[in-house]
C-alpha cells in the first residue's frame, strides 16, 4: 500500500481506473465496506485519512475526534487498499479558507439546522479532495444520507467527471449503524442505542400499511425519548432529493443524543 501525504504526489500517483473512499479515520467495519464496493467498482481503490476541521462546530469534537492512525494503516493493508492519500492541513487549505463552498440547499436543513457550517465544510473538503484524486468514482456510505445528496449536487453543479457509489448502512449486531462516534458511548446508553433502528423500523412498518407519516413518526418520538434520546428530529422526506415532496420514495431519518454522543441513521420506505 502506497503512503502519500503530500498533494503533489498525490496528483502524480498513477492510475488507471479510480474509486475514492474519502474517510476521517478511526475506521471500523462500516469504512471496511464502503472500500469493499469500492474494489469491485474500480481496479484501484484509494482512502483518504483527514479529520477536517472545517466541518466541526466550535462546541464540536474536533479535538477530542478519536485519532488512530498506525492501526488504520494496519487495517487498510489488511484489507488491500492500493494508496491511502494523509494530507497535511496547510496543503488542504493554503490559503487559510480564503474560498469555501456555500451549498445553497440542504446546508441549513435537517442536520444543517443543528451543526451550522458543517456541510459547508464537507462540500469543500470533498472538492479539495476530488481535485487531488480526480477519481471516476466516489464511495459514499448510505448512514450519512444527507451527506451523500449534498455531495451529489455538488459533483452535478461543479461539471466534475465522477460517478457517486453508494454503500448500504453496516449496523452492529444489535441494529446500531456503525460509527467512529460509538466509541463514546457508556455501557447503558450502548444498550439503549439498539432502539434508534427499531424505531425506524417500525415506523417504515407503520407506514406502508397506510399510517399517516407524521403521526407514526410522533408515536416514535415519545418512545426514543422514553430510552433517554433528546432528539434533533424524527421525520420523513423524499428519498431522492430530501424534499418535503413526500412521494412513493420515502426515506425516514433521525438525530438524536444518548448523552453526549449524537447518532443518525436513517432508513428508505417505499409506500
Ligand atoms: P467519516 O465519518 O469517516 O465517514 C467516511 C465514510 O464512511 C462516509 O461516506 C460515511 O457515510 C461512511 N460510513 C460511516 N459509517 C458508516 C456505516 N455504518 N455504514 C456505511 N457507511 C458508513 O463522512 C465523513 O467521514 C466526512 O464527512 C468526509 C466525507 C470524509 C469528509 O470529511
Amino acid at each position: 500500500m502506497l503512503k502519500i501525504t503530500t498533494v503533489v504526489a498525490c496528483k502524480n500517483w498513477a492510475k488507471g481506473q479510480v474509486a475514492f473512499v474519502p474517510t476521517m479515520g478511526a475506521l471500523h467495519a462500516g469504512h471496511v465496506s464502503l472500500i469493499n464496493l469500492a474494489k469491485k467498482t474500480a481496479d484501484k481503490v484509494i482512502v483518504s485519512i483527514f479529520v477536517n476541521p472545517e466541518q466541526f462546530g466550535p462546541n464540536e469534537d474536533f479535538v477530542s475526534y478519536p485519532r488512530q492512525l498506525e492501526q488504520d494503516l494496519l487495517l487498510l493493508e489488511q484489507v488491500g487498499v492500493d494508496a491511502v492519500f494523509i494530507p497535511d492541513n496547510n496543503e488542504i487549505y493554503p490559503l487559510k479558507n480564503k474560498y469555501k463552498i456555500t451549498p445553497n440547499c440542504l446546508a441549513d436543513d435537517l442536520c444543517g439546522k443543528f451543526r451550522p457550517g458543517h456541510f459547508s465544510g464537507v462540500s469543500t473538503v470533498v472538492l479539495k479532495l476530488l481535485n487531488c484524486i480526480k477519481p471516476d468514482f466516489l464511495v459514499l456510505g448510505a448512514k450519512d444520507y444527507q451527506q451523500v445528496v449534498i455531495v451529489k449536487n455538488l459533483i452535478r453543479d461543479f461539471l466534475l467527471d465522477c460517478k457517486v457509489v453508494i454503500a448500504p448502512i453496516a449496523r452492529e449486531d444489535n441494529g446500531l449503524a456503525m460509527s467512529s462516534r460509538n466509541a463514546y458511548l457508556d455501557i447503558r446508553d450502548r444498550d439503549n442505542a439498539r432502539h434508534l433502528y427499531k424505531a425506524l423500523q417500525s415506523i417504515k412498518s407503520l407506514i406502508t400499511q397506510g399510517e399517516n407519516v407524521n403521526k407514526a413518526c410522533e408515536k416514535y418520538k415519545n418512545y426514543l425519548i422514553k430510552y433517554g434520546y433528546r432528539l434533533d428530529y424524527l421525520l420523513v422526506r423524499n428519498a431522492d432529493d430530501l424534499s418535503n415532496n413526500l412521494s412513493d420514495n420515502l426515506v425516514i431519518l433521525v438525530a438524536a443524543w444518548l448523552g453526549s454522543v449524537r447518532l443518525i441513521d436513517n432508513l428508505v420506505c417505499r409506500r
